[in-house]
């Protein structure tokens, strides 16, 4: 098991609220401190966008291969474990590329056009199930389960069953707290256990009975003309509920926040001219997607940081702060979803383990928000609203546990 590398001692914010809009914090290490060496985690933390780019990508100098991580992913049981022998993405290319293409089967453009009406179903139920109700909570009733109900239809388990799986994926995917270390590796134990029990039998039954999901395809894959065992099909899939489960949820959550408190113009704007809305979702992903980041392990002594580095050491790169660097994007710190290069946000990574499941993220945010502004033609904030009775921690940092939101229907 990994040593885990705890992100509050670098970060030290003084509370979840700040946390979650952590932009003096950013503004700080761009302006004054880019590259800084954390003694207490002993690691490397970087935050301009070409320092963070090249340590994302650089994979000669900067290895995805690591004893110490600041990602607690999965338990330290037997069940627990998402990588297996054969499939391993927290590897380096050549390696990686044969269980990169592996997965990327599931995630092709043609499988893309498919999921696309599901998408679309999936989304319409979801409003539907709204009802009449003027006070909604949209992380309940939408950006917590759309993504969960996708990944469960796109597995091909029964969505009912998704609450099930929700809370073990989110207990897999905590983060380690400073205190009460073992309480929750004690949890996550436990919900991999769960999880692998409760997966395990789909994965037989499919192979029988193959359909058009992604258990399907990975039984169908060959690794170096052999096909995957039942026990790493499990474990794949583990890695990709973490990997798209919280992610998209944060996003949506948090672009939600966004219309209500950062800037209550967007929503009527996009609401008018659809066209905007595909960067309206870029915008979000460069500035409300916070605590992005993403940690590598120095393969050899370099220099091209400017400082020098030292095999072994552990590099922090901050993808969330990079999003704010004046030298790609005007005005950074201001919320403009007419930027017209904010597709280069490095939200999604960069280099050889960008994310996978982009597409599909954006398909969600995209469909999600479309067709629920087809049925509310306002959203308003809800009075007494206050943030911090609202958050908790998660694998994508503080996060949105629920969002009251009023609406006027058309
Ligand atoms: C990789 C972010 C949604 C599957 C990554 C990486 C980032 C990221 C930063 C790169 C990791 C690295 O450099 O080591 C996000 C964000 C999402 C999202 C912000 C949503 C807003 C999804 C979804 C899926 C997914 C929906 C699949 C259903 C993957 C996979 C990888 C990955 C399989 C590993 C690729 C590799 O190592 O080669 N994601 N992700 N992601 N993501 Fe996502």
């Amino acid at each position: 098991q990994k040593e885990i590398i705890s992100l509050a001692k670098i970060t030290q914010f003084r509370s979840a609220v700040e946390e979650f809009s952590p932009f003096e914090w950013y503004r700080h290490h761009l302006e004054h401190d880019p590259i800084s060496y954390n003694e207490e985690t002993n690691s490397w933390n970087v935050f301009r966008y070409e320092d963070v780019k090249r340590v994302l990508s650089d994979y000669e100098y900067f290895s995805s291969v690591r004893a110490r991580t600041t990602i607690s992913v999965g338990a330290d049981n037997e069940e627990g474990q998402h990588n297996s022998g054969r499939v391993d993405l927290s590897s380096d290319p050549p390696e990686h590329r044969k269980s990169r293409s592996l997965l990327s089967a599931a995630f092709t453009p043609r499988s893309l056009k498919l999921w696309e009406p599901r998408i679309h179903e999936v989304v319409s139920q979801l409003i539907r199930d709204m009802g009449d109700e003027p006070v909604i909570d949209i992380v309940k009733s939408f950006s917590s389960a759309l993504p969960t109900i996708v990944i469960a239809d796109l597995l091909g388990v029964p969505s009912e069953d998704r609450f099930l799986f929700k809370e073990w994926v989110d207990h897999l995917f905590l983060p380690l707290p400073a205190d009460n270390v073992e309480d929750v590796q004690e949890l996550k134990r436990q919900a991999a256990i769960n999880y692998y029990n409760y997966l395990y039998p789909h994965v037989i039954a499919k192979r029988s009975q193959l359909t058009d999901d992604i258990i399907s395809d990975l039984i169908q894959a060959e690794v170096d003309g052999e096909r995957l065992t039942d026990d790493e099909i499990v474990r794949m899939t583990m890695f990709i509920l973490g990997a798209g489960i919280e992610t998209t949820s944060h996003l949506l959550s948090s672009t939600f926040y966004s219309f209500l408190y950062d800037n209550d113009q967007i929503y009527g704007e996009v609401q008018a001219n659809r066209e905007l809305l595909p960067n309206t979702v870029e915008e979000m992903l460069r500035y409300r997607f916070h605590m992005a980041k993403m940690d590598r392990t120095v393969k050899q002594d370099n220099n091209v940081l400017g400082v020098e580095l030292k095999k072994g050491d552990v590099v922090v790169a901050w993808m969330s702060a990079a999003n704010m660097d004046k030298e790609v994007f005007e005005d950074p710190f201001t919320l403009n979803i007419h930027r017209s290069n904010n597709k280069r946000h490095l939200t999604f990574g960069n280099g050889p383990h960008f994310c996978l499941g982009a597409p599909l993220a954006r398909l969600e945010a995209n469909i999600g928000l479309g067709l629920f502004m087809d049925q509310f033609e306002r959203i308003e904030p809800v009075p007494g609203f206050k943030l911090e009775d609202h958050l908790t921690p998660s694998a994508a940092g503080q996060t949105l546990i629920s969002l009251p939101v009023r609406v006027i229907r058309r």
